[in-house]
């Protein structure tokens, strides 16, 4: 039961634990306003901004105030603050871009977040290809389309091998497998690592030359060398699109895997392209 302490004349809650009983002093009063303070406060506030969730979205708020819209202002901002630098990107000669240092610092600061959001996820964030599985390195100097900013502005603006975009790089590599027995598969796969100078078993690599000639020079040249016109890799380099084990030559040439790029024309305003161009072609292998 509730009774008034002796000594400091206060009620006491009437709770006891071993016979220490609890006084109950009233809360001070700088407590309380505070807390009721904070109660209107609080209502106050559920009013003015976004607050309590419905079914669909949350009560607006009279202030009218949205996140959303305030990282659109901002992005509208810094559209704006670009556009003439955005202009110029688009109006300056592809080749000339990297005569003016302004524009080029611009182009491939720009170039490499375009790259990090739209092919990294291909081309790895380094852009060093993702080993061996039909992503190129477009770090080094081996182009299968072609190297200099002009090419590399086309190959990503159409792609390669797609089917959204008529203008698309094309050229498809015939699967062998039919055409070929697999002794004679064998015999031209060991030729064409004699031509990086993998090892290989030289009792076939003469009979290989010859149906190399006749069935792959067309497209990878009398010697190996590639042909860009055709995207057809240099397979003299050791620089390998899907690998470079007897494995992986034999598949090639048995299955042919033709490697799929999208086209970027549609996706992306044309001054992300050229400045991801440029970024590319400012990676190491531009020419
Ligand atoms: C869905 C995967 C994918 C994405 C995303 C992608 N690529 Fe590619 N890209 C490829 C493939 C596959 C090839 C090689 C096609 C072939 O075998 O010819 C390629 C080839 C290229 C080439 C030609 C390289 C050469 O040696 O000639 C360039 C340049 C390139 N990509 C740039 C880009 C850029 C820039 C982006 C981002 C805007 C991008 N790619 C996004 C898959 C992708
Ligand atoms: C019609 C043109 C064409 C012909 C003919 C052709 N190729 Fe290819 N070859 C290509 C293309 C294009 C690629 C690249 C495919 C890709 O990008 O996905 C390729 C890729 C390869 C690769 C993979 C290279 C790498 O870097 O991983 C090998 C190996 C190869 N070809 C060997 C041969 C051999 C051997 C023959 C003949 C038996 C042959 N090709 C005939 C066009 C051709």
């Amino acid at each position: 039961m509730a009774k008034k302490d002796q000594e400091k004349n206060v009620p006491t809650t009437g709770h006891q634990w071993d016979g220490i009983e609890e006084l109950d002093n009233p809360m001070p009063r700088w407590w309380l306003w505070t807390f009721y303070a904070c109660i209107v406060w609080g209502i106050g506030y559920t009013i003015a901004y976004p607050a309590w969730p419905l079914i669909k979205e949350a009560t607006p708020g009279l202030l009218g105030y949205s996140t959303r819209a305030n990282v659109a202002a901002e992005l509208e901002q810094a559209e704006a603050a670009n556009a003439a630098i955005n202009a110029k990107l688009v109006e300056t000669e592809l080749t000339q871009i990297a005569q003016d240092p302004e524009l080029l610092t611009y182009a491939t600061r720009k170039g490499d977040a375009v790259f990090k959001t739209w092919c990294a996820q291909c081309h790895g964030s380094g852009a060093a290809g993702v080993k061996a599985n039909g992503y190129p390195n477009l770090l080094d100097d081996d182009w299968l389309w072609g190297g200099d900013i002009e090419n590399i502005h086309l190959t990503i603006s159409h792609g390669i091998r797609n089917e959204e975009d008529p203008d698309a790089r094309f050229s498809a590599m015939s699967a062998f497998v039919d055409i070929f027995t697999q002794d004679e598969v064998a015999q031209v796969a060991n030729y064409v690592q004699s031509l990086s100078g993998a090892p290989n078993d030289p009792t076939l690599v003469d009979a290989g030359g010859l149906l190399f000639a006749d069935n792959c020079a067309s497209c990878h040249g009398e010697t190996g060398m590639g042909d860009r016109e055709q995207g057809a890799p240099n397979l003299t380099d050791a620089i390998w699109l899907y690998g470079g084990t007897y494995d992986d030559i034999a598949y090639q040439i048995n299955y042919a895997r033709n490697g799929v790029m999208p086209a970027w024309q549609n996706r992306l305003d044309e001054a992300s392209i050229r400045a991801v161009a440029a970024y590319v072609h400012s990676l190491g292998g531009g020419e």
